[in-house]
């Protein structure tokens, strides 16, 4: 929602005088005051700005400030100078009105500051683009350009605008800017010859000088010195705050900006030099027959300079300042110049030089920033003219004259339009308009201006009226023509009134402008308004090669000689203003009153009086007064009843309806009195502020009361909207909750119903089982009952038989006998009988047991089955809630987000290890990144390692392994045995370190070997008497050793390999080693060598190599141990390892302790 603000919210003091109460011009100022106190240097007076000037930078121009003003009604925010620009801006683009901002005040007011924050608010706000930006930064970069040349640093202000500027901004339908067109007015040119007291020469001059490079000055004859030039005032040539250095580099690159040629900045600093140059050429009188003066150039050398800068021949410049040509009706005449003429000349050309360069320049900028297309314009005029200027004891010139002569006309039309513009809105809101008294200065212009009598007409008629014309009889000239007028005051006047006026000199008038009574000196009015250039000179000028000089002199042309005399300069100007005056007249006005609040130039000094004068001479007060005739304060219907529609119950919260209608009961019901207020057309007007002041009390009081009504159901709403979404959060909980319960009951039961019927099924089947295996058992009891009991059957008959046999004993043996065969023969078959029945019984039992099984391994299936079913069952629900479960959680995409993040994980992964290098001494490896990769971690890590490794053996050559092998075996002898061994192992094995082969010194040596030489080296050979070492060379060979001497080569010794027995050394860090011979040999005659080497883990390896690799003999032994015995001759002698001190330099050394004993002091490591 849009916040509705308004001027009225937080004002200090009031933010539109429209509203003061009491309205005078002491509480004028006193709000003023105020609000200056309270950085407030803005106030409105109905839609005009005054802006006090602040002398130091405040934080109210910031892009965020822009954005805050963009699109905002005029009375919406805190009076602001982007308020006026936005409203001006705004009413241009979308009502198609023209507009002119007019900004008035005293030097030093803030006039140009004012009109370059107006241009950089309208370039923030229009259109963007390339195109666009480019114009908008072109009108930008035009200002310093002409600041430099046109500005100054004076007594009121330290960067004063020494010209009157009008800018035309040209915007297209849109709003955005297509170009400009600039007007400048009256450039105050005196200055360039002369400046007051504590004033400097314009900007440029000593910019060019601190700026410019040692190069560029060189090139334009100029020195970085500026006491070396006349035209320079020294008194205040470097200026606190101001950088001459680098607002030259900003010049230069601001005329880059607007499009200047690098050859026409060079033309222009060329013209800017000449300038200086012209100022130091002096003159000397020189005596002539006819007993005048003659002026002569004193010293040419800066004559001479200027000439050859300008391309301009000497002897011709030399003679324009000496000789004057008149012409009158094709007669020439010629005069001689004095020195004072001389010297009037050269000003005349320096001043004419100079402005002429600055008009160019205006023209040449207007060239660049012209609008391109030529479809219908907006414009925006900005104006920025010279205040009012009075100068203290009566200093005022003629240039003074006239900058106040076009403040009187701004004033004139500032007077006309406000008046109208409010007699304007009056009609058009139809309210009945009553009379303003206030000052019209239209008598004063017409004083100045009138055609007939007015003092412009009539310096002008003195300039060009034949005879001798001086200031003085133009003064009585006055004197007897403005005699009468109110505003004019002199002493010669025929008015007695100023006889006695000490305060009026005699060579002097006096006017009362509007802003006060300025004394004019009449002195230079003549000369300066006649602006005269000798003919000679402006000839001189135009001969000159420089091609801009050329240009800025066209009436040196002979051949466009005119003989009329220029307009004058007060003619000229006042044309000007009168196009001026059209044009503004044309526009929607929008005006910018600035006011100084001090002389010292200072920030947080409000000097009263001097306010106090302002705002009478801008009529301030009186423009209040327009203002408020009537009706001190309007507002929009539609405004008004947003503002104030709570302080009614019909109009709030909406009202429906025209809103003036709403006003109208909102009025009546708040009981304001009728005669307070007027209904406009679309707008309320109410007579007194106090009114306004009341309605905007009881808003404040009504919306404490409204904050703590929407206070009271904001937290109502926000208590409510958190217990209900408490509450839904609790359904959803508790919902969640139930559905688990309910799934774990399930659950139980389920596997508690499956065991019960896993129980049951086991009791039916084991009962089953149990009858079976009893009908069976039965059916076995029956077939063994009925065998005894036909046997007994048959014993029985037996013993019957028997009896009766004994019994009938008597009947016949025979007859018994018979009878006992045939009872025997019975008896056998009764017994097959029985066997065979037995044998039934027992197939039958068998069948029936083969039944009872086949039974129980049916039922033993079927229990199976069911089982196999129920654990299915089982299986189907499980997927049967997955698939439930799964619409929840969208196992799917889980699934596919999990594979997705594996293989990036594993990408990652593979491309991590990248970063291994390949050398295998390289223990590096990247710590494992997850867990879960542990195992696949230490398995690559060990295929990478084995890989590297191969690769690395891979590269090896035959020689290279062999040396490998070699520095291997070394490390089997000698590691953690002996401690030169560490030492040792960076040493590549070189073996031939006598380099035998090339060196022609061991030629000799060299063929008497037989083999290959495998090792050649330097060793010491410790003599037994002393312990001292002598040089020997040491060869080894396939199959011997050579000891030879060092100088002659020649051979001392040479053992074969089979006849060394050992070698011994000690654990320690020395080169000491002992050859030992085998007892019995043919070299043992000679007895043990004991030889110190630097190779020494070197000779031993290879020596032990030839052992290892040779079949024809033993290994030979190598003894590791700090003691051991050499046989010398006949004598063994030991030989023992200390650790010396340090002393002993850095070398082993040995000594001879006695006839058995050698000790040799190995250094401590
Ligand atoms: N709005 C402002 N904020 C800060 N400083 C200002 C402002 N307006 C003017 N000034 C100061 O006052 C000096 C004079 O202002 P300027 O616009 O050159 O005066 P004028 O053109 O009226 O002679 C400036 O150089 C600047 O230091
Ligand atoms: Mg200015």
């Amino acid at each position: 929602m849009e916040v509705k603000t308004s001027l009225l919210d937080n004002m200090i003091g009031v933010g539109d005088m429209v509203l003061l109460e009491p309205l005078n011009e002491d509480s004028f100022i006193v709000n003023l005051r105020n609000r200056f106190d309270h950085n407030e240097i803005y106030t409105y007076i109905g839609s005009v700005v005054i802006s006090m000037n602040p002398y130091r930078s405040l934080p109210i121009y910031t892009p965020q400030k822009v954005e805050e003003y963009r699109n905002r009604n005029f009375y919406e925010l805190s009076p602001h100078i982007y308020a006026l620009a936005d409203e001006a801006y705004r009413s241009l683009r979308d009502q198609d009105k023209d507009q002119c901002i007019l900004i008035t005040g005293e030097s030093g007011a803030g006039k140009t500051e004012a009109s370059k924050l107006v241009m950089s608010y309208v370039a923030a706000v229009c259109g963007k683009g390339q195109e666009v930006n480019k114009v908008k930064e072109q009108l930008l970069q035009s200002n310093p350009v002409l600041e430099a040349f046109g500005n100054a640093k004076t007594m009121r202000n330290d960067n004063s605008s020494r010209f009157g500027k009008y800018m035309d901004i040209e915007f297209d339908f849109k709003g955005d800017p297509l170009g400009g067109v600039i007007s400048n007015y009256l450039l105050e040119k005196s200055r360039v010859c002369k400046q007051p007291r504590g004033e400097r020469n314009f900007h440029i001059f000593y910019q060019l000088l601190s700026g410019a490079s040692d190069d560029t000055l060189m090139k334009l004859k100029l020195d970085r010195d500026f006491s070396k030039y006349n035209y320079l005032s020294l008194d205040s040539a470097n200026v606190n705050g101001l950088d001459d250095a680098a607002s030259f580099r900003t010049v230069r690159n601001a005329m880059q900006i607007v499009g200047f040629m690098e050859a026409e900045v060079q033309s222009v600093l060329e013209l800017v030099a000449a300038v200086l140059k012209l100022g130091n050429i002096e003159f000397k009188p020189e005596s002539r027959v006819n007993g005048f003066d003659e002026s002569r150039v004193k010293d040419k050398n800066d004559l001479k300079e200027m000439c050859e800068l300008l391309g301009i021949e000497q002897s011709v410049l030399e003679r324009a300042f000496s000789y004057r040509t008149v012409e009158a009706k094709m007669e020439k005449m010629s005069t001689t110049l004095n020195v004072a003429q001389a010297y009037y000349a050269r000003d005349a050309l320096a001043k004419n030089l100079y402005s002429r360069l600055f008009s160019w320049l205006v023209t040449r900028i207007n060239e660049s920033i012209k609008a391109q297309a030529k479809t219908r314009h907006k414009v925006m005029g900005v104006l920025d003219i010279y205040g009012f200027e009075i100068f203290e004891e009566g200093d005022n010139s003629f240039e003074q004259f006239i900058i106040n002569y076009c403040n009187e006309k701004l004033q004139q039309i500032f007077i006309e339009l406000t008046l109208r513009e409010e007699q304007e809105e009056y009609i058009r809101e139809d309210i009945e308009w009553t009379n303003i008294e206030y000052f019209n200065n239209a008598i004063i212009c017409d004083l100045i201006e009138n055609n007939q009598n007015g003092i412009l007409a009539m310096l002008d008629e003195e300039c060009l009226r034949p005879g001798t014309v001086t200031d003085d009889t133009f003064l009585d000239k006055l004197n007897t023509i403005c005699a009468e007028h109110q505003h004019f005051e002199s002493r010669l006047n025929k008015n007695s009134k100023f006889l006695t006026d000490h305060s009026l000199p005699h060579s002097c008038f006096r006017i009362q402008h509007y802003a006060g009574k300025v004394l004019y000196r009449v002195e230079g009015f003549v000369d300066k308004n006649n602006d005269l250039l000798y003919r000679d000179l402006s000839q001189a000028m135009y001969k000159a090669t420089h091609s801009l000089m050329r240009q800025l002199f066209p009436e040196g042309n002979p051949a466009k000689v005119n003989l009329k005399r220029p307009p004058t300069a007060g003619f000229q100007f006042k044309a000007s203003v009168g196009v001026l005056m059209k044009n503004l007249q044309t526009k929607n006005p929008n005006y910018i009153r600035c006011i100084k609040p001090n002389d010292k130039k200072v920030a947080h000094i409000f000097t009263d009086s001097l306010v106090c004068h302002q705002v009478r001479y801008l009529g301030l007060v009186e423009n209040v007064r327009v203002r408020r005739a009537g009706y001190a304060f309007r507002q929009p219907y539609e405004s008004c009843l947003e503002r104030y529609k709570m302080l009614c119950k019909k109009t709030w919260p909406h009202w429906r309806g025209p809103a003036r209608d709403g006003v109208e009961v909102l009025l009546t019901d708040c009981s304001v009195p009728t005669e307070e207020f007027a209904y406009g057309r679309s707008k309320i007007f109410i007579r007194n502020p106090r009114t306004l002041f009341t309605l905007e009390e009881r808003r404040r009081a009504c919306l404490e009361d409204l904050a703590t009504l929407i206070q009271k159901i904001y937290r109502g709403w926000k208590s409510r909207t958190h217990f209900l979404l408490l509450k839904k959060s609790q359904v959803v909980v508790a919902a969640w909750y139930r559905r688990y319960a309910q799934q774990n009951k399930y659950q139980k039961i389920k596997s508690a119903t499956l065991v019960m019927q896993s129980f049951v099924r086991g009791w039916k089947a084991r009962n089953i089982l149990r009858q079976l295996k009893y009908e069976k058992r039965c059916k076995e009891a029956v077939t063994t009952i009925a065998a005894y009991w036909h046997g007994t059957q048959a014993r029985m008959e037996l013993r019957r038989l028997k009896t009766e046999a004994r019994n009938k004993r008597a009947v016949s043996v025979i007859w018994a006998y018979w009878q006992g065969t045939k009872a025997r023969r019975e008896l056998r078959h009764l017994k097959v009988a029985a066997r065979e029945k037995h044998a039934v019984s027992v197939i039958w039992a068998g069948w029936q047991g083969t039944k009872a099984r086949r039974e129980l391994r049916r039922l033993k299936e079927e229990a199976r089955r069911k089982h196999a079913v129920a654990i299915i069952w089982a299986y189907w629900l499980g997927l049967q809630v997955r698939r439930e479960y799964r619409k929840f959680f969208r196992a799917n995409a889980g699934k596919k987000i999990y594979d997705f993040t594996i293989q990036r994980i594993m990408q990652k992964y593979f491309l991590g290890l990248k970063t291994t290098t390949m050398s295998p001494m390289d223990n590096t490896w990247p710590a494992k990144p997850y867990g879960f990769l542990e195992g696949a971690h230490t398995q690559l890590r060990r295929i990478f390692h084995l890989w590297r490794c191969k690769k690395y053996r891979g590269q090896f050559t035959e020689e290279k392994k062999a040396v490998y092998e070699e520095k291997l075996e070394a490390s089997e002898i000698f590691k953690d045995k002996k401690a030169l061994y560490p030492s040792s192992v960076s040493q590549p094995f070189k073996g031939d370190y006598l380099e035998i082969q090339k060196n022609p010194k061991y030629q000799k040596l060299n063929s008497a070997m037989e083999e290959k030489v495998l090792l050649a080296d330097l060793v010491n050979k410790i003599n037994r008497a002393n312990g001292k070492g002598s040089p020997r060379l040491f060869l080894l060979t396939k199959s011997n050793f050579v000891l030879a001497d060092q100088k002659t080569g020649q051979v001392k010794a040479s053992v074969p390999l089979p006849d060394l027995a050992s070698v011994s050394v000690s654990t320690q860090s020395d080169g000491f080693f002992a050859l030992k011979l085998k007892e019995g040999s043919a070299s043992a005659s000679k007895g043990d060598f004991l030889l110190s080497s630097e190779h020494l883990i070197e000779i031993i390896t290879k020596l032990h190599r030839i052992g290892t690799t040779a079949a024809d003999r033993d290994q030979i032994n190598i003894d590791i141990s700090d003691e051991f015995l050499v046989q010398f001759k006949q004598d063994k002698v030991c030989v023992k390892f200390i650790q010396g001190g340090p002393k002993n330099g850095n070398s082993a050394a040995c000594k001879r302790k006695n006839n058995r004993l050698l000790e040799v002091s190995v250094p401590s490591p």
